[in-house]
């Protein structure tokens, strides 16, 4: 069986293994206060071309956001997101479980747009009892999104001037950061993101990490105690070390968008591909995770040699279905899904 579901079916980069293999008997100190964390985070902010940013280690997505957006809201206030938010649909409540509502708004691409937040500020700032309703304090995008889109910079640009006009955070949920940010539909850069927005992550597990994901805190007033919310949350690994090393490794010589450049290479053979035989795209992406209809008996046949993610039912006769590439797809396994389309 070769595997299309997900880009976290692999372990990790072999250079990381190494690198944890070399460094397995040194004491360090724990909690990420150990010497190849402080070297991750410096590179981090080379990276990002800031000096002036927290950088802090995680282990895995769903911790995450709901520490980074349960440590921003006060109990009255809410998050923004698509309805097809990973926050809204894959976390199984995590954030509504730390007493906060999301807000969703409709997208047909898996992005929101200015005008999307200017109107949920409306609606409650011109309430006549807005203290009956949530705030809407904060907004969360995924980039790339969920469904393999990308933003522009002056889309990001807009969401986020839309955000700080009414007052609202902005955090983005950067699992597959490289694979978004090396696409061709976007002319973001990394050195953007902290720019465009208060609070993001590089995530690591789905871009050739064992786990991890690294959030990087802009604005100056979500800095103050974050390590307490990591700790509260089960989320403070005691040997942060391994964090530390892995993304000490992804953000040496370019190795995260190398990896990244590789993987949205093979999905793009992958999309010409599907578009030469014919097949019909769920949502046009130049991303690593490319979205297809498929017809259901073509599908049952692909399925004897291949597996992928049901994204849901089109008609009785279709179904959408997600490929994805990660940095350890081979060109050989591209090669045979291609000659089976
Ligand atoms: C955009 C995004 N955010 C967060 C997560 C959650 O990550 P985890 O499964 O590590 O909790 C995922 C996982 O697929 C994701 O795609």
């Amino acid at each position: 069986m070769i595997r299309f579901d997900c880009d976290y079916l692999e372990g990790a980069y072999p250079k990381i293994l190494k690198r944890i293999v070399e460094t397995n008997y040194e004491q360090t100190p724990g909690y990420s206060n150990d010497d190849y964390t402080k070297s991750a985070i410096e590179k981090i902010k080379n990276v990002c071309k800031r000096d002036d940013i927290d950088v802090h280690i995680l282990v895995g997505g769903t911790q995450t956001n709901l520490v980074v957006i349960s440590s921003i809201l006060k109990p009255y206030q809410a998050v923004i997101c698509v309805d097809t938010g990973h926050i809204n649909v894959h976390e199984a409540g995590a954030v509504e479980s730390s007493g906060h509502k999301i807000i969703s708004v409709k997208s047909s691409d898996g992005k929101i747009t200015a005008k999307q937040i200017n109107d949920i500020a409306k609606i409650y700032s011109e309430d006549e009892a807005p203290e009956h309703m949530v705030m809407p304090k904060l907004v969360f995008i995924s980039l790339p999104t969920e469904c393999g889109t990308n933003y522009t910079k002056s889309e990001l640009n807009d969401i986020y001037n839309a955000c700080k006009k009414n007052n609202m955070y902005l955090y983005i949920d950067g699992a597959r950061l490289g694979y978004g940010l090396v696409a061709k539909d976007t002319d973001l850069k990394i050195q953007d993101i902290p720019n465009l927005c208060d609070v993001f992550y590089i995530g690591g597990t789905k871009q050739g990490a064992l786990f991890g994901e690294a959030v990087v805190i802009v604005n100056e007033k979500l800095k103050g105690d974050f390590r307490y919310y990591i700790k509260q949350n089960g989320g403070l690994l005691a040997k942060g070390r391994l964090l530390g090393i892995q993304f000490d490794t992804l953000m040496e010589d370019d190795l995260y968008f190398k990896i990244s450049v590789q993987a949205v290479n093979f999905a793009m053979k992958i999309k010409e591909a599907l578009l030469e035989k014919g097949y019909k795209l769920l949502y046009d992406s130049y991303t690593n995770q490319q979205f297809v209809i498929m017809n259901n008996n073509k599908l049952n046949e692909l399925k004897k040699d291949f597996s992928f993610y049901k994204v849901c039912n089109i008609d009785e006769e279709n179904t959408a279905i997600r490929i994805c590439t990660s940095w350890a797809t081979t060109e050989e396994n591209v090669n045979k899904l291609i000659e089976k389309l």
